[in-house]
């Protein structure tokens, strides 16, 4: 589909918001993770982890058995050779990164569609394909990428996403061999990383499931709950109270949409760049209920152009989560290390890797 097609999909109007499109200053008070180890170590992880992605296709044929990511970690293990005899191809990082590149140069290309950027939107993918991760059964997550299947594409939590999806499809069509759960999660990574936000570690490794493989309708949170129900999701992740506040800090990019999910509204005035400003905006505006027909929201008293979900708001209310959201308004390098740390463990929720280390992907800006 081309990106004049998915633009007459959406009936959303571009906002009176100054559009950054492409942020000039990227990686701003980032604290990088670690580079990938030089040692032999990591030259033999980094093989196995492109030797997985070649995996990801093999899998289809090894491993059709299998409905578990407990199965599947022998499965793909073993699918790492036959990998190379079924598809006589084997992944590098340098071919990730031609993946990489590519999504980043169509979240670009956006035109008119909201805020000139699809970046926002591939983000949204990349956290509801691996925030239906259950730590007690270990099911869910971004292996798999069951949101392709009916009816985890249809729970009304995902509206929307068809954007996103049809995106990256364009991007499968060029290079078949990487799995849809990987190229999902490296557009989460882009998305970040060019909108200026820190470095996300990521590796390959995921496999493509089944509709049987599909998760059940609430495991994702709903915006109109408050604090309790948002450190029950989270804790079901296995995420603590200061990585939910951490995540929930991508809510400084992309915007509400009352055909998706019935809220209307950036959280920021900079929607495509990635920032703290979502906890800055919390602590010094005054937030007020939006008076209109539309679900439970909030606007701000001042501009009444910026909006938080109720469950925005409980990080002011709740004592635990509002220590964590006055640290990150006051210490943006703090947010960036935090949110690149939970981020990238989000993304790994439930996935099989065999040994390995993560790579950083290196933005469009660093490879001019
Ligand atoms: C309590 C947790 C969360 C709730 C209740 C929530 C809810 C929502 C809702 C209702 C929307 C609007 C969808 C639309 O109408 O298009 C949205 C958008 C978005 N969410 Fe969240 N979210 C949560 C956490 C997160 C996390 C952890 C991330 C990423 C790490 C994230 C990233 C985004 C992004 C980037 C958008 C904008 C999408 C766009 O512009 O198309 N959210 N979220």
């Amino acid at each position: 589909m081309s990106c004049s097609a998915l633009r007459r999909l959406t009936t959303t109007t571009r906002s009176a918001i100054r559009v950054r499109n492409r942020p000039s200053v990227r990686g701003f008070s980032t604290t990088p993770p670690p580079s990938p180890k030089s040692s032999k170590t990591g030259l033999y992880a980094g093989l196995g982890a492109a030797a997985l992605g070649g995996a990801a296709y093999a899998y289809y044929v090894y491993a059709s058995q299998s409905d578990h990511a407990r199965e599947a970690g022998s499965a793909v293990r073993g699918a790492a050779q036959a990998a190379k005899a079924a598809v006589n191809y084997t992944p590098t990082k340098a071919d990730y990164q031609k993946v990489y590149n590519r999504i980043a140069e169509i979240m670009d290309d956006a035109g008119e569609y909201d805020d000139g950027s699809y970046g926002p939107v591939l983000l949204r993918l990349a956290w509801h394909a691996s925030g239906t991760y259950d730590k007690a059964t270990n099911t869910g997550g971004s292996n798999y990428a069951t949101m392709r299947f009916d009816p985890e594409a249809l729970h009304a939590a995902n509206a929307g996403l068809a954007v996103a999806r049809g995106l990256m499809d364009q991007v499968k069509r060029e290079f078949p061999w990487i799995s849809y759960g990987d190229l999902w999660t490296l557009g989460g990574v882009a998305a970040v990383q060019e909108m200026g936000g820190p470095k996300i570690p990521w590796r390959p490794g995921r496999i493509d499931g089944y509709a049987r493989d599909a998760t059940p309708d609430g495991r994702l949170p709903d915006a109109a709950q408050g604090a309790g129900h948002v450190k029950e999701i989270f804790a079901r992740m296995g995420f603590t109270d200061q990585e939910a506040v951490a995540l929930c800090g991508a809510h400084a990019l992309g915007r509400c949409h009352r055909d998706r999910s019935g809220y209307d509204g950036p959280w920021t005035f900079s929607p495509t760049t990635f920032t703290n400003d979502y906890y800055t905006l919390l602590f010094d505006e005054s937030w007020v209920w939006k008076k209109w027909g539309g679900p439970k929201q909030l606007e701000d008293k001042k501009t009444r152009s910026l909006m938080m979900l109720p469950t925005d708001y409980v990080l002011t209310q709740d004592t635990h989560f509002k220590k964590h959201a006055k640290a990150y308004a006051a210490d943006s390098a703090l947010f960036f290390r935090d949110f690149s740390a939970a981020f990238a463990r989000l993304l790994e929720l439930g996935v099989p890797f065999a040994a390995a280390e993560p790579w950083e992907m290196r933005s469009l800006d660093e490879q001019k």
